[in-house]
């Protein structure tokens, strides 16, 4: 019989270094109320030599994310949006189940993570709704949940349509930035 995965939900994690970034951040926003993606915050407006490096990262680790799933990078686009705020930075920080409905890939780039003791997983829902309705145990991995546990330098990239939340974060401080990008096939979109 010939197998074939079907639907797959592409995730990526990796490392990523940008010198001096949590330094710039720390002097740079108030990290106690730096605002969110709902209130129109994108420190990706940031023209800096800081930002502009990191963005530069985030750019490419997004290609290599699109390169290892649909063989294509942001150029080969008509248009594109990058989105970036500050989220995370706080003691007893959680998030409900959401996703990123309207961007098409997500990441979250964890530029402080450093106590990975302290709760603040990610966790991922099977985007397939329901479909582990009346399956026996024996299938459960099929269905699990992947909880991410980040540490400082850690990034995951994923389909925005992924349901994820965040568990509460015990520790004092920390500081993840979620990005959206968007992409236009036509430059009129
Ligand atoms: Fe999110």
């Amino acid at each position: 019989m010939e197998m074939t995965p079907r639907w797959p939900t592409m995730f990526g994690q990796g490392k990523f270094e940008v010198e001096g970034l949590f330094e710039y951040l720390f002097a740079n926003y108030d990290l106690n109320d730096p605002g969110g993606d709902v209130d129109g915050a994108n420190i990706f407006t940031d023209n800096s030599e800081m930002m502009n490096k990191f963005k530069s990262v985030v750019h490419g680790k997004f290609n290599e994310y699109l390169t290892n799933t649909i063989s294509k990078t942001i150029e080969d686009f008509g248009d594109h949006e990058i989105k970036a705020w500050i989220t995370g930075h706080g003691k007893g920080y959680s998030m409900t189940t959401h996703n990123h409905s309207g961007a098409h890939i997500s990441a979250v780039f964890y530029v402080l993570a450093e106590d990975k003791y302290s709760g603040g997983s990610i966790v991922f829902i099977d985007p397939r709704s329901n479909a582990n309705r009346g399956y026996d145990s024996s299938f459960d991995d099929l269905f699990a949940h992947h909880a991410f546990v980040p540490e400082t330098g850690d990034y995951v990239i994923f389909p925005s349509f992924n349901y994820h939340h965040v568990k509460p974060y015990y520790s004092e401080f920390r500081i993840c930035i979620p990005v959206d990008l968007y992409l236009y096939s036509n430059k009129d979109v």
